[in-house]
């Protein structure tokens, strides 16, 4: 059989479309539910893959069907010469949409060449709109500078601008009445996260998660009754209008209602490891295939392998559930 009439379908029948890949696992700030909170080992730079290598593997990858990428890192941002990258996959066949998940931080001054090279779509994550929290969040100083990026993405002609904010119990509940109002008030479209298990120091609890339901009960206590939208494609978001009519809220529910049922993602680690789920313990490693002469086909059935063994679903809510080594900077978003 030839790769082109191959497809990335698993034992569940999830057809698999869409690929996101790290290009850094290194960050520029230290949010506590994802990062250590002191020194991080961070991958050596030879074991990345190049942009080429990157370009080889979605180039198989849209063989197989893959048409959606989202570049992630850690923050993808401090990768060198990023929009080269964006350039280069959006140039590719059958790539039909090439998104970028940033932290903003260095947005100012790199919208513009992202948009010039082709990105279609931006997720701003951002958890939170007072200075103060922000910094207890993310254990640094860049507020001001996240602002100012939000705004150059604006500039740049990025619209809607989507921020995606992590909630968590005890520390962001007064974000999101403001949350909220942003996103009635000027072309934002905002989505809490529940916060899930991938911090690097182990310190989940699920009594620290602000579930989507304390979240829409929060909004409903200031705005009255929400709506819930139909669901179109593939989001992981429910979203809700205000009973005004202006405005529309998301929520991600990753721990208590989660998506894996419909999901469509897998995921290439910047040192070359396909994932089939953010929270699998195996990967494929396709680095060794892409530098010690893999065939392209060779490759495709990797990325094949990888999809048809991937789970049902996550296990969070299950006794048994065992976090994976990774720690979301390492995975990517
Ligand atoms: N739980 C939920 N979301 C997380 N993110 C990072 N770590 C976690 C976690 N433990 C989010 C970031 C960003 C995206 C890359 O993933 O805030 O929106
Ligand atoms: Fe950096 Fe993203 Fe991790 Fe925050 S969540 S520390 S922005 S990689």
């Amino acid at each position: 059989m030839t790769s082109s009439s191959r497809r990335l379908i698993d034992t569940f029948g999830r057809v698999h479309n869409n690929l996101r890949i790290s290009v850094t696992d290194r960050c520029n700030i230290r949010c506590f539910y994802c990062m250590p909170a002191g020194d991080v080992q961070f991958m050596p730079r030879a074991d990345l893959l190049s942009f080429e290598e990157i370009e080889r593997v979605v180039r198989i990858g849209t063989t197989l069907g893959i048409d959606r990428v989202r570049l992630t890192g850690g923050e993808p941002l401090v990768r060198r010469e990023l929009p080269v990258l964006v350039k280069a996959l959006s140039a590719i066949d059958g790539i039909r949409d090439i998104g970028l998940t940033t932290n903003a931080v260095l947005l100012g001054d790199q919208a513009e060449a992202l948009k010039d090279a082709g990105l279609q779509r931006l997720n701003i994550s951002l958890d939170a709109l007072d200075p103060e929290v922000f910094k207890r969040v993310t254990r640094r100083d860049s507020y001001d500078k996240v602002i100012e990026g939000i705004s150059a993405a604006r500039d740049a002609g990025f619209s809607p601008i989507k921020i995606n904010a992590v909630s968590i119990k005890g520390l962001t509940e007064d974000q999101i009445i403001p949350f909220a109002q942003l996103a009635r008030d000027t072309d934002t479209q905002v989505r809490f996260i529940e916060f899930m298990p991938l911090d690097a120091d182990n310190q989940w609890q699920k009594d620290k998660v602000l579930f989507a339901s304390d979240i829409i009960a929060l909004l409903e206590a200031e705005f009255g009754t929400l709506t819930s939208v139909e669901q179109t494609g593939q989001a992981p978001s429910s979203d809700y209008t205000f009973a005004d009519g202006r405005g529309r809220i998301g929520v991600i529910p990753s721990v208590s209602q989660p998506f894996c049922v419909s999901c469509n993602r897998f995921r290439l680690t910047a040192e070359g490891k396909l994932r089939n789920c953010l929270f699998s313990l195996e990967e494929t490693d396709i680095r060794s295939l892409l530098r010690d002469g893999g065939s392209d086909d060779e490759i495709a059935d990797a990325m094949i392998a990888c999809v048809q063994s991937k789970a049902a679903g996550h296990q969070i809510n299950s006794p048994d559930y065992v976090q994976p080594d990774r720690p979301m900077y390492s995975i990517g978003g």
